[in-house]
């Protein structure tokens, strides 16, 4: 018979009634008595930190979460894991999202828990955590920490983080001082919560509604709402009662939940940090996603949000437009109507009640009539990108989306930190900025450096967009004309690597085309010369990242992580 609650996985000391009655005594120990025993055990899995400023807001939502809990018969027990803020991570967030991976599923595999709501939200954490609900295989709820809401500078509205960019561009470029920099920075996170443009902790909260792991409704509240709360008691009366079904992530993210997923990455102009999340997530239910399903996908998925930083608006317009259930509405005939969400009911359940869309706004669009016709994002390839590279079309400038321009090479992020600005950089408005050996290996951790900044010397002539090509992540609050996550990366002898300054480089975003103008004969001859650069010698888990790290059109999971291929989506 399957154990549940307390007596669940016991420790093994070569007597299971005895490991019974030391558990049940330790359980006293908290103040749990025997009428505890008979109940669901759910876990808050609580990423709250002072370290992570996002995650502030938990501090009021997690009591929420075991309120919901109790009201719906259950046992809340609250536990920790990593947790990851994106700013204060060195390198980057993005080189321990596999490890916060591995402590979720571990620590609610261990324990004996029959459900568990995932507190996350900042953006590495969202998939972190339900990388490890797909991998544990227990009922689970994701809980999203909620977005800011926006700050307020001499009248401008201001939200983290393209405004951050928008008005460091301003300060580099010598048209905003010092005093104005100093008080924008004081209001650009006014609130607890996400970063309030559609950046990938947005657009991650949204792509796990649309996956069925979240609350229906979930995605939008900004963590100061109260709707925020009475978001965090329904999940957690949610997680008892997937406690009761058994209701396991395997049967809610399948196949057909991750092309509703990507539909609305694709629709709402998502982060392009969606596109390896997603392969990551999917890859450890072995359902492989083909860089090439996100381009055909775009092809035919409207784009109707209109938020930063592609848009207008701003997370706190898009829940008061009617958030993620009026998106979910407009994409309905595109939408597998038939997968389940952790309410336990399917999409076509709850879309099917009365709906009308809210014309009296201008953040999200109706199908018939959307902000672009196509999707935000497109896949390109060529002798640059083998394996791939991603283009958010949404966020770039229209007049260099078929650009041919002299390279310039910054062979790292060091080399890149040390010349940008220099007066004497041999750089026009018409080049192409390459940055090569900073993706999941060569950086290592794949960094968010594919946003270049201008250099200063064109910032100042007033130039705001160049194409940039490299191998990094950028964040998802960043914009412009930007491929990321060219694959293979350079340290491996991706394409990249074989570029020298003055080569010419194009970019032909209608043939999905990215090539350097090189003969075959003069790469293969490039080629041989080529040497992988020197990396410092690792220890510790940036050893098993280096070893076991997966490129980025496979998502930058840890290879031994994913299981055999049971599915496709191409
Ligand atoms: Fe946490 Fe942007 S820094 S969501």
């Amino acid at each position: 018979m399957t154990q549940h609650g307390y007596a669940k996985g016991l420790t093994n000391y070569g007597d299971p009634e005895f490991s019974k009655f030391l558990r049940g005594a330790f359980l006293r120990q908290m103040g749990f008595d025997r009428e505890d025993y008979e109940k669901p055990i759910v876990g808050i899995v609580n990423t709250y930190s002072e370290l992570n400023p996002c995650h502030r807001g938990f501090i009021e939502l997690a009591p929420a979460v075991r309120r919901g809990v109790l009201e719906a018969g259950g046992l809340p027990v609250e536990l920790p894991t990593i947790s990851l803020g994106e700013t204060f991570l060195h390198p980057t967030s993005m080189l321990f999202r596999n490890l916060m991976a591995i402590d979720t599923e571990e620590m609610v595999r261990a324990h004996p828990l029959d459900a568990v709501v995932l507190m996350g939200g900042c953006d590495k954490t969202t998939p972190a955590q339900l990388m490890g609900a797909a991998s544990a295989n227990l009922p689970a709820v994701f809980l999203a920490a909620g977005s800011m809401l926006t700050g307020d500078w001499q009248g401008e509205r201001l939200g983290a983080c393209t405004d951050c960019r928008r008005l460091w561009g301003e300060y580099r470029g010598g048209r905003i001082g010092e005093r104005e920099i100093d008080a924008i920075q004081g209001q650009l996170m006014p609130t607890a919560g996400t970063c309030m443009v559609m950046g990938t902790a947005s657009t991650m909260a949204c792509v796990s509604e649309a996956l069925g792991m979240m609350v229906p409704g979930g995605a939008s509240p900004p963590a100061a709402y109260a709707d925020r709360l009475r978001i965090g008691v329904e999940s957690g009366r949610t997680a008892v009662r997937l406690a009761q079904s058994g209701l396991a992530p395997e049967r809610i993210m399948t196949p057909e939940a991750f092309e509703n997923a990507i539909r609305v990455l694709l629709a709402i102009g998502g982060s392009t940090n969606g596109v390896v999340h997603l392969t990551a997530m999917a890859g450890r239910l072995g359902i492989v996603i083909e860089p090439d399903a996100f381009d055909r996908l775009s092809e035919d998925t409207p784009m109707i949000v209109n938020l930063k930083p592609s848009g207008a608006y701003y997370m706190e317009d898009f829940h008061k437009a009617g958030g993620m259930r009026v998106v979910l509405h407009a994409l309905k005939d595109k939408l597998h109507l038939d997968c389940l969400t952790v309410s336990g009911r399917t999409w076509r359940e709850l879309l099917d009640e009365p709906f009308t869309h809210p014309d009296w706004q201008d953040v999200i669009y109706p199908a018939s009539a959307p902000l672009q016709e196509k999707g935000g994002m497109v896949i390109l390839r060529g002798n640059l990108a083998g394996d791939g590279a991603v283009l958010k079309r949404s966020a770039a400038s229209p007049e260099l989306m078929q650009h041919t321009g002299r390279a310039v090479v910054f062979d790292s992020l060091e080399d890149l930190s040390a010349r940008i600005d220099a007066p004497e950089l041999d750089v026009t408005p018409d080049d192409v900025l390459v940055l090569r050996n900073a993706g999941p290996i060569g950086a290592p951790g794949m960094p968010e450096s594919g946003y270049i900044p201008i250099p200063r010397k064109l910032a100042q002539q007033g130039v705001k967009d160049m194409v940039r090509i490299s191998d990094a992540r950028m964040s998802g609050t960043a914009y412009g004309t930007i491929v990321l996550h060219i694959a293979p990366e350079a340290a491996v002898g991706g394409g990249l690597a074989l570029v020298n300054s003055g080569d010419r480089i194009e970019l032909d975003v209608a043939r999905r085309g990215l090539n350097v103008l090189l003969d075959d004969a003069t790469l293969a001859r490039r080629r041989e010369q080529w040497r992988p650069p020197e990396l410092a010698t690792p220890r510790g888990y940036l050893k098993l990242h280096r070893e076991q790290v997966q490129q980025a059109h496979l998502g930058c999971d840890l290879a031994f992580l994913r299981p055999p291929e049971r599915h496709r989506i191409r």
